[in-house]
């Protein structure tokens, strides 16, 4: 009873530690293990199952092969749920909970007895919540993706969520698609389970996983119904193991050259804009930030390698058989740090030693000869957003990303969808469309930045207009959409003190963004700005209270590094 296993660890304190530990054996058998088993070190297995989370429909399989390979190797691994985040179940948006998630975690990877952990998500928000939360346990932590959905089949036109939901809806909105087509096309949009077939927000996150260094070389992109995916589940959970035994702290792993790493394979691939977000708050989770002109240098030395969906042609499932992450990563090469070291404890030089077996071409491009020339976010700053604010420039149509314009304000989410069909509305294709309270505080950040084409422009066949708010927008989004601008309305960021008649200039080509107003016109408006009122009680008074802005990741004040 003296010698300490994996079970002894973080007693429960009743002021006697042998009788803590002698407790805990005891309830630990009844569940039918033997000693032996119990002496074992304990892999903790994060899951985030949930009926609400179509997404993780194969967690239970992927638990499964995760346990072999712990079992396997050495270890007993021992499942924990935790909260579960489905994107299109929650409301008012999923990254509210994000932190949620992240706090749940951390607490209850810190709070039980285990060496190391295997964190399996996938959907948007899981993976940054489950890197979030180890990163600040402090214990040795390896992330499991559920791989993305195979696509579906209409009429002979291969569909993937959520892009074409988004294409198909808006040919709805614009009558080339009648109500049963848009019924049918419903029903093939999302064919299996795993994450969104495109290079939306899941699926960058999970390539970013990788190039992290959080989970397995070649793990990020394998169909979740695919067999690997399975195979890399076993060997999951054995690399948790060694990692146990290494003792290696997620952040040895994510280290600033880890994360601009991180960064040049988003831009590469073509990511979603909400992974700026998501890898600002890991940066402050270990003591480091994201810069947005950092981010530009970034993007203006980093070319866009990978042809996919929302921005190119191909699906999750192509970029997988092309080649994935290890491919993208190979091509990088002159731009990496090399000296970065994964969970498996290998260097990305040595990781890099091995050249893909075969790369498709049409779906991964060559350095020399990429998809674009540069990479695919900007950020741009100016008098509208003095903390800068994100355009994804490879989904943005060339013609309108130098633009003037008249802005057309809606001051909220239910100002838009009361008016942005109202054929009374004065709008034109030159005008650039301002959604105001749609940030962090003002409305929890929805995905709701990619404002539709009002209907009777969309009618006439106008396809992009500038947007901006300090909204989000989907990963699988497209279209002249600045987004983030910080600080928000709510808390008198200026965007919020743009009226409608405004003009509105953005200039990609000198990063800014500004509204032609005096800086004594804009403060005798700021002088009108009146705060939300704070929520009265639980998370959503926390939330209030400790959000912080886009640029540091919308992460609670509390829980970053200092
Ligand atoms: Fe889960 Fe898209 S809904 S990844």
């Amino acid at each position: 009873m003296s010698r300490r296993t994996g079970l002894d660890e973080r007693l429960t304190n009743y002021g006697d530690p042998a009788f803590a530990r002698y407790l805990r054996r005891a309830f630990a058998k009844s569940m039918g293990y033997s000693g032996q088993m119990l002496d074992r070190p304990i892999v903790g297995v994060a899951t985030a199952a949930s009926d609400f989370n179509n997404c993780h429909r194969l967690t239970p399989e992927l638990t499964e092969a995760v346990e072999r390979g712990v079992l396997g190797a050495g270890g007993l691994p021992l499942e924990f749920p935790t909260i579960s985040l489905g994107e299109v179940f929650l409301s008012p948006t999923s990254l509210v909970f994000r932190n949620l998630m992240a706090m749940d975690v951390e607490e209850m990877i810190r709070a039980q007895p285990m060496s190391a952990v295997v964190l399996i998500g996938g959907c948007d928000k899981t993976v940054p919540a489950q890197l979030l939360g180890a990163v600040s346990a402090g214990v040795p932590a390896i992330q499991l993706v559920v791989g993305p959905m195979m696509t579906g089949r209409y009429r002979g036109e291969r569909l993937g969520a959520c892009t074409d939901c988004r294409r198909f809806w808006a040919r709805y909105r614009s009558g080339e698609v009648s109500e049963p087509e848009i019924t049918a096309v419903e029903d093939t949009l999302a064919v299996t389970a795993g994450t969104c077939a495109v290079m939306g927000t899941a699926s960058t996150m999970a390539c970013l996983a990788e190039a992290l260094g959080m989970s397995l070389p070649g793990s990020a992109a394998v169909p979740a119904v695919h067999a690997d995916r399975l195979r890399i589940a076993e060997a999951t959970g054995a690399e948790a193991v060694r990692l146990s035994a290494a003792g290696t702290a997620p952040d040895r792993i994510v280290t600033r050259q880890a994360l601009e790493n991180a960064i040049r394979v988003l831009l590469a691939i073509g990511g979603s804009t909400n992974a700026v977000i998501h890898l600002a708050a890991i940066a402050g989770r270990v003591g480091l930030s994201l810069d947005l002109r950092r981010l530009n240098e970034l993007s203006d030395s980093t070319p866009v390698l990978v042809d996919l969906k929302p921005t190119g042609q191909h699906y999750m499932e192509d970029f997988h058989a092309a080649g994935g992450v290890h491919a993208v990563l190979h091509e990088l090469r002159p731009l990496l740090d090399l000296q970065c070291r994964s969970v498996t404890g290998e260097t990305l030089e040595e990781r890099l030693r091995h050249p893909p077996a075969f790369v498709d071409r049409a779906v991964i491009r060559s350095f020399d000869e990429p998809f674009q020339p540069v990479g695919g976010l900007l950020a741009l700053f100016g008098n509208l957003a003095p903390n800068g604010a994100i355009l994804k420039r490879s989904a943005a149509d060339a013609r309108l990303v130098e633009h003037e314009g008249r802005a057309v304000v809606f001051a909220g989410l239910d100002d838009l969808a009361a008016r942005i069909d109202d054929p009374e509305l004065d709008v034109r294709a030159d005008d650039v469309l301002v959604l105001q309270n749609a940030g962090p505080v003002g409305a929890g950040m929805p995905e709701a930045g990619y404002l539709p084409i009002p209907a009777r422009l969309a009618r006439a066949g106008v396809k992009d207009m500038v947007r901006i708010s300090d909204a989000r927008m989907s990963g699988t989004a497209f279209g002249t959409v600045i987004l983030h601008v910080s600080p928000e309305c709510a808390i008198g960021g200026p965007l919020g003190l743009v009226r409608s008649g405004d003009r509105i200039r953005v200039s990609v080509k000198e990063r800014r963004l500004d509204v032609l107003l005096t800086e004594r016109e804009l403060a005798s408006r700021r002088a009108a700005v009146a705060r939300p009122p704070v929520p009265a009680r639980g998370y959503a008074r926390l939330y209030a209270q400790s959000v912080l802005g886009a640029e540091l990741g919308c992460d609670f004040d509390f829980l970053r590094r200092a």
